[in-house]
């Protein structure tokens, strides 16, 4: 009967591990996708002040946009630019297309490119 007790630490150990576990992913996982929904939020928020006046809130180019005739975002014109590429025009501009590389940080910069690829998806 000695030799039972240390086998049952080890299976009460092991199931306090597993509840462990389960407890921190279930108590984890929400907070991870809470966290990026409020970053998708933050950046749709940045490209509604930031870019819509000019690309209109689907990409698909404001009024004023149109008469500077800015590219429909969601075009292949415009997807088929690399990440980086599309990183560097909003960072530096081009022509008519300001530069924001100092009121905007590499971060938000990244993330627009990020929701410039999912304004695609939306068409
Ligand atoms: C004042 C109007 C204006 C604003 C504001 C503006 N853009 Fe633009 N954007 C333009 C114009 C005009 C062009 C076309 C430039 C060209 O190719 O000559 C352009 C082009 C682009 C292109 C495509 C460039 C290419 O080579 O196809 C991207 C991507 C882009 N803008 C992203 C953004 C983002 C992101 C923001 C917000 C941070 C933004 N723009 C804000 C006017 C604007």
């Amino acid at each position: 009967m000695d030799q039972d007790k240390p086998h049952c630490d080890a299976v009460f150990a092991c199931s306090m591990l597993l509840v462990l576990l389960t407890g921190l992913t279930l108590f984890v996982a929400p907070i991870a996708s809470a966290n990026s929904a409020i970053n998708s939020a933050a950046t749709t928020a940045t490209f509604r002040t930031k870019c819509a006046g000019c690309h209109g809130q689907d990409g698909g180019g404001s009024a004023a946009g149109k008469s500077m005739n800015v590219p429909d975002l969601r075009s292949p014109a415009v997807q088929n630019l690399t990440d980086a590429e599309l990183a560097h025009i909003i960072s530096d501009g081009k022509d008519a297309m300001p530069a924001f590389k100092d009121s905007l940080s590499e971060d938000q910069i990244h993330s627009l490119v990020t929701h410039i690829r999912s304004l695609r998806q939306q068409k």
